[in-house]
């Protein structure tokens, strides 16, 4: 695995990783192994966590974090993105390999929007490239899927359609940028407990989890135009998390009522994302939103973004 012309130890590699947020989250059932079956269009927003690993060569492997809720984190081998770096020297079957990582965290702590995934994939790219490991980025986004359903998106970014618990992923095209404003809560939630929930809630209401593809949606995000994207947006996990958090509904109300085309949680949520017609546009939301109840902090980004490894598999007509 080791490009024998690189160094085993280089000053200092920084690898930026975007949040994602999930523009339709068609959740199916519950499998035998916990998981449910997906079809989601994963998107990537210019909101980034900074990976940086600097070499060391005494075969540790260190964590340090600091920004957005990186008090609450623990920074032992419990922590996703020092389990990235272990399997990848497992990968590599280098033991002596060490890394002190630096995290400066921008994605809110248990948001729905894969801080956790972009913090490992970044570790992984970083580590990669720190231990001159030549590993093909397939082999990358297939180390991600061991770490977590979405680790392989937070690798690519841009625009993709999400299968299986969310790791098959296809890119799909849609370069025009799309204009949010992102609220986040004052405190998290539980992607597991958010799942039960959905399990609960749909097999009391009778209802029959549908994970088919949001063609109309794929479609309407190709065109680049919001006010198509705007009615098609879609997460079935929205009713799970708002029935544990029932705050995000008056959220998203807010958002409707300062203009906003439309707003949904982001993935298992809490926090809530708002799709706006342009720049002014979501300026303007912003500053509406900014002061509603429940409401922690308000951000503007765009997307689609790279991931580190945006070229890692070819766009694909869905
Ligand atoms: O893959 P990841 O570790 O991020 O998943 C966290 C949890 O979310 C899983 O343990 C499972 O409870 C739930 N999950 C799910 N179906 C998916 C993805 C996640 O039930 N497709």
């Amino acid at each position: 695995m080791r490009n024998p012309s690189s160094p085993v130890v280089s000053q200092r590699i920084h690898v930026r990783v975007p949040a994602k947020i999930n523009l339709a989250l068609c959740v199916g059932s519950r499998r035998v192994d916990g998981f449910h079956d997906l079809s989601t269009v994963f998107h990537a927003v210019s909101l980034w966590d900074d990976v940086v690993a600097v070499g060391r060569r005494d075969g540790r492997i260190t964590l340090t974090m600091s920004g957005e809720g990186s008090e609450l984190l623990p920074c032992d081998e419990t922590n996703l993105a020092v389990r990235a770096a272990l399997l990848l020297r497992e990968q590599a079957g280098e033991p002596g390999l060490g890394a002190d990582l630096r995290i400066e965290k921008r994605v809110p702590l248990a948001g729905g929007m894969a801080g956790g995934s972009a913090d490992a994939a970044g570790a992984l790219v970083a580590c990669a490239r720190l231990w001159g490991l030549d590993v093909p980025p397939g082999e990358l986004l297939a180390l991600g899927a061991q770490l977590g359903s979405d680790v392989p998106f937070s690798l690519l970014g841009g625009n993709a359609l999400g299968r299986g618990r969310g790791e098959r992923l296809h890119p799909l095209a849609g370069a025009v940028p799309l204009h949010w404003v992102v609220a986040a809560a004052p405190d998290g939630l539980s992607t597991p407990a958010v799942y039960r929930r959905f399990d609960e809630l749909t097999a009391h209401d009778g209802l029959v989890p549908d994970s088919g593809v949001p063609t109309d949606l794929i479609a309407a995000l190709e065109s680049g135009d919001p006010r198509e994207v705007a009615p098609l947006l879609r997460n079935d996990l929205q009713a799970a998390a708002v029935d544990l958090h029932p705050g995000l509904a008056a959220t998203l109300d807010a958002g409707l009522a300062v203009g906003a085309l439309a707003g949904i949680v982001s993935g298992s949520g809490p926090t809530c994302v708002f799709l706006c017609a342009d720049e002014r546009h979501a300026g303007a939301v912003a500053g509406g939103l900014s002061s509603a109840r429940g409401v922690r902090a308000v951000q503007r980004v765009t997307g689609p973004v790279p991931g580190p490894c945006a070229a890692a598999l070819p766009v694909a007509r869905v």
